[in-house]
């Protein structure tokens, strides 16, 4: 027999809703899906929740749990206090359809918008070879169970509707890097894609959907950053920065590209170049290589929840991530500061 414990959830519609209480039994080793399935067969059983697996692995079951995006099936009770109130909400980057389940296409047409993988001509399928150690940096990408919790946390588009037609969100920043450490994948030009048409300028590195990943993927550090650097690279490398004056841009960009092999994609992810940025753009990389710091300037601070009570951005508190110290340096202690490869501080 187990205990009664104190759930709210919220329930509505695209047309409003609001959260409801509800008293229900908790078992030793039970997960929030759990509940929920139990709240379904004893107290409401029109409660609409996506789920397939119930195993961490088809990403169905995103919804926020006391304010923090996490997969229902993987969030075990135990990890609260025993009198502990679970507040559970749905996805808020997404419309609502119906209480925890929300309409995510907004993501499935940012994938058909990312140019598909590329081969080269002349190598057919079943042809294609390559080493454990060609794929050790891409594979970690792999992982993804498209849960969205990352593309939900992002504060770009959180909050924000008008910069989703130009933001792809985090997920697809790891496609494009993985399709880019690919090594048999032919385009040459998808640093500037992510920069001029995923948006990957608006990223400003606050490492939220890295935090949020059930996958443990290192979004920010393994795929964001070096697409980020590797752009600045291009624009700001002196040899490279020759190369693009000796040779014709059709040499750089275009010329011989495969084309991708998905079909019904876009003309882009076809392999035609592409020509327009879309706006709004981020911040200008300076001649010195560097970015102004925008989470200042850009207007992305986290509204008032729609679903109620919820505290976003998490409290400072919850984030491994802390902003970079504006100096880098001797630390009062006389130590040498500990900034890490990308020269963030991180909590412990
Ligand atoms: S690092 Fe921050 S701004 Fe960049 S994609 Fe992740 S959540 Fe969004
Ligand atoms: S990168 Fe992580 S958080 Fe984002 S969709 Fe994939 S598994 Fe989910
Ligand atoms: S039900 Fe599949 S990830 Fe939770």
């Amino acid at each position: 027999m187990g205990t009664k414990r104190h759930f709210r959830v919220w329930r509505g519609d695209s047309a409003g809703g609001d959260i409801e209480d509800f008293d229900v039994e908790v078992n030793e080793g039970e997960v929030v899906l759990d509940i929920i399935h139990r709240l379904q067969a004893t107290q409401t059983p029109d409660l609409a929740c996506r789920w397939n697996c119930k195993a961490g692995k088809c990403g169905s079951c995103s919804m926020e749990i006391n304010g923090k995006p996490r997969l229902g099936c993987m969030t075990r009770m135990s990890t609260f206090e025993e009198d502990e109130t679970v507040t559970i909400t749905p996805l808020r980057t997404f419309p609502v359809i119906r209480d925890l389940v929300t309409d995510v296409s907004f993501n499935y047409d940012k994938a058909r918008e990312t140019p598909a993988f590329a081969p080269p001509p002349g190598v057919a399928p079943g042809d294609y070879r390559m080493q454990q150690v060609d794929v050790e940096r891409s594979q970690e990408f792999r992982k993804c169970i498209e849960c969205f919790l990352c593309q939900n946390t992002c504060h770009v588009v959180r909050d924000h509707e008008e910069n989703k037609a130009a933001f792809s969100g985090p997920r697809y920043f790891i496609r494009a890097a993985e399709l880019d450490m690919h090594p048999l994948d032919d385009r040459e030009d998808r640093k500037e894609y992510a920069q001029s048409h995923q948006g990957m300028g608006l990223c400003n590195i606050t490492k939220c959907c890295t935090e949020v990943c059930p996958e443990h993927i290192k979004i920010t550090d393994n795929a964001i950053i070096p697409m980020k650097e590797r752009v600045v690279d291009r624009r700001y490398d002196p040899l490279v920065w020759l190369g693009r004056k000796i040779f014709r841009r059709d040499q750089l960009d275009g010329d011989g590209m495969a084309p991708s092999s998905s079909v019904g994609v876009t003309d882009v992810a076809k392999g035609a170049p592409f020509t327009t940025n879309r706006g709004p753009e981020g911040p200008e990389v300076r001649e010195d290589g560097r970015m102004d710091v925008t989470e200042v300037t850009l207007p992305t601070q986290g509204g008032p929840s729609p679903f109620g009570d919820q505290e976003f951005p998490l409290p400072s508190g919850r984030v491994a991530y802390q902003p970079p110290a504006p100096q880098y340096g001797v630390h009062d202690d006389g130590q040498d500061g500990d900034h890490g490869t990308d020269g963030h501080h991180q909590a412990h």
